[in-house]
């Protein structure tokens, strides 16, 4: 694999998405412009309905935009039809939900596995992967448990290390702490930080907690579809 210019992981170029819907299109992301190094971590932050999940989405290649140019780890993905975007995504991107997104009936092994199945990995090294993975976030000795059986802290912890299972260039998470109380939520947070320092994994999630996003590096704020900040972790306005 040739590694891109500059260690350039996600290069955005004037990039707008607008829905279509019965009443007219909805114009959802508006002129954004982005370039995301290797070893970053990066916060989106913005209000509700400001575009983030909507910019997520394809940067994880789960949608396209309408117009504009996305580059990913050296491959434009403009030209792409959905079967390749779907390669492209297996083998570049990890993404984390807010729900977790686990399957219930398989066991945390078989979760984190999963995306091995898809890759084509042999079935030993896919069992040796998972459970080196689950080790990483601290579930070596829950292998054979269900997600039910499990908190849910623990469970994100298991989305994150399926998100890791084909050694993504870009981990991706959508509010991952949103349905986590503030303890366990540091704690996810301690977590990505780790992989990003010690792995050097390119990090970018979505949050509206400040005291989410003081764990990133970088801070990328939407208003209405628009980049209104690009910079340092800001502090929060003062509470009243
Ligand atoms: N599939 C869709 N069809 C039409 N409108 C959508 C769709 N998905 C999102 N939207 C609209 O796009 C805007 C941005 O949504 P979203 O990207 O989910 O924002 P955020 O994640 O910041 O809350 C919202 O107004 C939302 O209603
Ligand atoms: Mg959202």
């Amino acid at each position: 694999m040739t590694e891109p210019p500059n260690g350039v992981v996600v290069g955005i170029e004037h990039l707008y998405k607008q829905y279509e819907t019965a009443a007219g299109p909805v114009p959802v992301l508006k002129d954004v412009n982005l370039e995301i190094h290797r070893g970053e971590f990066v916060a989106i932050m913005g209000p509700s309905g400001s575009g983030k999940s909507t910019f997520m989405n394809i940067l994880g290649c789960l949608d396209t935009p309408t117009r504009g140019r996305y580059v990913l780890d050296g491959h434009d993905t403009s030209a792409l039809d959905s079967d390749d975007l779907a390669r492209l995504r297996n083998r570049f991107i990890g993404f984390v939900f807010q729900g977790f997104n686990l399957l219930p009936r398989a066991s945390l092994l078989e979760n984190v596995a999963l995306p091995l199945i898809y890759a084509g990995t042999p079935r030993r090294e896919r069992s040796e992967r998972a459970r080196e993975l689950l080790e990483r976030v601290g579930l070596g000795r829950h292998v054979e448990h269900r997600p039910s059986q499990i908190s849910g802290g623990q469970q994100q912890r298991v989305a994150i290390a399926r998100a890791l299972a084909n050694r993504p260039s870009l981990l991706l998470a959508d509010e991952p702490t949103g349905n986590l109380d503030t303890a366990t939520s540091h704690e996810i947070m301690g977590l990505f930080t780790q992989l990003n320092a010690e792995a050097g994994i390119t990090v970018v999630l979505v949050t509206h907690e400040h005291d989410v996003a003081r764990f990133a590096k970088r801070e990328v704020s939407f208003v209405d579809g628009v980049v209104t900040h690009d910079g340092h972790v800001r502090e929060p306005e003062s509470a009243t």
